[in-house]
């Protein structure tokens, strides 16, 4: 154990003072996914696609970054966004009435966005403002959207295997890595429902003695998708 920890130190170590290398001559880098999330969150919603509440504060960052980019001026779409990523910097620091593009009624109903001054740099903004360009597109909306209107229309289990990686094991793994379905459902009935359910929202270990890396527990699926994925396990007895 001692010896573990030893070598993990040295490593951590190591990892370190390469680190400290690189920063010195690079430029510092703004992970710009990390600070949107951190700094504008709180009042655009960030999701794709949009949500859009009734208390909402502002304009989801979707809406602001399409209709932001169309009306930057600039005859080529780089000059566009290298507008848009100016606009932003200045924008989030100084907001104002008359630099604002949202139409009156935005403005009315959210009110203007308070300065950021203090809570953000330029510098972050440029790599946050990088980030919503290459994020909220329309294309990548639609595809998005395409993908889950896919898997909406899959039955509850095949969605479970088509967004989790149960096969990688349960299947692909030839038994090597975790149980086959098949040998699951060989050892329990229709009526063990519950405790197959249990055994993926909550992890699995020690009951199956010939693997020792545990399972790890699968907490956001829905209700359905659990039920479904555990009666279909119990259907694969061979
Ligand atoms: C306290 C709430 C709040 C926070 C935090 C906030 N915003 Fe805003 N933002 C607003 C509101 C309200 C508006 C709409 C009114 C306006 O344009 O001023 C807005 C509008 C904007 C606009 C559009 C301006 C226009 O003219 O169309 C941009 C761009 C923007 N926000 C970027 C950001 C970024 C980037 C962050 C994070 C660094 C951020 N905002 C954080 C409230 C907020
Ligand atoms: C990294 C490999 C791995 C992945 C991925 C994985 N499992 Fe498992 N699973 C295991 C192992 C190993 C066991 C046996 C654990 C034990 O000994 O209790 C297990 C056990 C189970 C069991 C039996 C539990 C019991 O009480 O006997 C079920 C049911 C199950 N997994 C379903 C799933 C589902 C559904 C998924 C995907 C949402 C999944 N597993 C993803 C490795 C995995």
């Amino acid at each position: 154990m001692r010896l573990i920890m030893w070598s993990n130190a040295l490593l951590i170590l190591a990892l370190a003072f390469s680190g400290c290398g690189e920063t010195k001559k690079t430029d510092k880098y703004y992970d710009g996914e990390a600070l949107i999330k951190q700094k504008c969150a709180s009042c655009h919603n960030l999701d794709m696609p949009p949500k859009i509440s009734n208390d909402e504060k502002a304009p989801p960052m979707y809406t602001v970054t399409v209709h932001l980019r169309d009306w930057m001026k600039g005859g080529t779409s780089s000059e566009k966004e290298a507008n848009f990523v100016a606009f932003v910097q200045s924008y989030v620091l100084s907001p104002s009435k008359e630099n604002s593009y949202c139409v009156k009624e935005v403005l009315q109903k959210y009110g203007l966005m308070p300065s950021q001054k203090g809570k953000v740099t330029k510098e972050e903004l440029g790599a946050i403002a990088e980030y919503a360009l290459r994020n909220y597109e329309q294309q990548k909306l639609l595809e998005i959207m395409k993908e889950q209107n896919r898997i909406a229309a899959m039955k509850p289990y095949e969605q479970v295997l088509a967004l989790k990686d149960c096969k990688l094991c349960h299947i692909n793994g030839n038994g090597k890595v975790g149980p086959l379905f098949s040998q699951i459902a060989a050892k329990y009935t229709s009526k063990d429902t519950k405790k197959i359910k249990d055994a993926i929202v909550n992890g699995s270990k020690g009951r199956w003695p010939n693997y020792h890396v545990p399972m790890r527990a699968y907490k956001d699926l829905t209700p359905k998708q659990l039920d479904g994925i555990a009666k279909w396990i119990l259907s694969q007895e061979k």
